[in-house]
């Protein structure tokens, strides 16, 4: 049973609960790690029946809306590398009218914060009128969605109160992160001592997170004010980095409305580049993992994209990994994130990016928590 604690233990009061929420990600992060691993070893009275359910899938389709459907485009890779599954991963809304027979076979997972969003929910009834099998990872328990399918996994963001998604995306990132290693293991795609050395990392995040949290607000906020003019927004990230963009890019456009689209980098000549010139910065995710080399080749190749297009569009906001050599030459303004494995990137890079679309809106005199037209769960199709 996870408690709903994160009201209660929150940190100094802020200004804004979006705020709040960011800064409450240390703690329902380790909440939600704590609620499916204990010391470095995957819960099996949590996992067994999960696995006894869906760990032989040989496809899982993935729908869900919005941010939600941004946490399950990094679970898409997730499970493919880890667990060896094949994953497609569909608008929640488009499911629901597409032919009954794309993905036979495929177990179907939902996404979503609520466990109430019309469209998921759909889906989940589609799903299910199917025969498909199915689970849904939400962050309320008693969820129509959770109550719907035949496995649920809850994250442990605690209530969340500002339109805006924070802390529900991060911790659907957690736990899809801790589904992959444990369908992984399951299936002979990792050993334990492989799972073992996942965990490790991952019980390290809520403490990486909370030790930048300073220097990320004060870094957004800078960014936020040198960038405040801006009439757009371009958005890059290669690998898992990629979602994060369109998450980034998603953020800003909510509470900020400045608009902002989201590529993978290497598609940035293909056409977007057309958007280029003064007030349409870049932000680009550049963090690598050394040790992992295709990361730190998408790296190298984001590198040689910066120093190609930097001399002609100096207005460059570089998301990479503290002390890097490269990216000062490179950009005007940098977050800058601990070093970690590929797999915690995600989570590092989004965090100072929420920070930096929350300031864009402060700094534009917005309403921040309650952004016009937007609804915290969106229940009628
Ligand atoms: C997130 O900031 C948005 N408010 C929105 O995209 C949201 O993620 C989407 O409506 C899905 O909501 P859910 O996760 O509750 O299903």
């Amino acid at each position: 049973m996870i408690a709903n604690t994160p009201e209660a233990a929150s940190p100094a009061p802020f200004a804004h609960r979006m705020l709040t929420e960011i800064h409450q990600q240390p703690e329902v992060i380790a909440a939600s790690i704590e609620h499916y691993a204990e010391q470095h070893q995957l819960r099996p009275e949590i996992w067994q029946p999960i696995l006894a359910a869906f760990g032989n899938c040989s496809q899982i389709l993935i729908a869900a809306s919005g941010t939600s459907r941004h946490a399950g485009l990094v679970a898409e890779r997730l499970l493919e590398e880890l667990a060896g599954i094949a994953v497609d991963v569909e608008y929640a809304s488009e499911y629901i009218l597409q032919h009954a027979g794309s993905n036979p076979g495929a177990a179907v997972l939902v996404l979503s914060q609520s466990g109430e969003t019309a469209d998921t929910l759909a889906a989940l009834s589609e799903a299910k009128r199917r025969g498909a099998a199915t689970i849904a990872i939400t962050n309320v328990a008693g969820s129509t969605m959770a109550r719907l399918a035949d496995a649920h996994l809850v994250t442990a963001a605690g209530p969340e109160q500002a339109i805006a998604a924070t802390k529900s995306f991060t911790t659907q990132l957690t736990v899809l992160y801790l589904l992959a290693l444990a369908l992984g293991q399951y299936r002979g795609f990792l050993s334990s001592a492989d799972v073992e050395q996942h965990l490790s990392g991952l019980a390290d995040l809520p403490r990486l997170i909370q030790q930048a949290l300073p220097g990320w607000q004060t870094a957004a906020e800078t960014a936020a004010v040198n960038f405040l003019h801006a009439r757009s927004f371009l958005f890059l990230g290669r690998g898992l980095s990629y979602p994060i963009a369109r998450e980034a890019a998603l953020k800003l456009k909510e509470v900020s409305y400045i608009p902002a689209e989201a590529y993978p980098t290497g598609e940035l000549k293909h056409g977007p580049n057309a958007l280029l010139g003064a007030g349409a910065p870049v932000v680009i995710l550049a963090a690598a993992d050394p040790a992992n080399p295709s990361s730190f080749a998408r790296y190298n190749k984001s590198l040689r994209l910066l120093e190609d297009i930097q001399p002609q569009h100096p207005h460059i906001l570089a998301v990479g990994v503290a002390g890097d050599p490269n990216l000062p030459h490179l950009a005007a303004e940098i977050l800058s994130i601990p070093a970690a494995t590929e797999y915690l990137l995600p989570i590092l890079e989004i965090v100072p990016l929420q920070l930096f679309s929350y300031w864009m809106a402060v700094q534009r005199g917005l309403n921040v928590d309650s952004p016009r037209n937007l609804q915290k769960a969106v229940t009628a199709e």
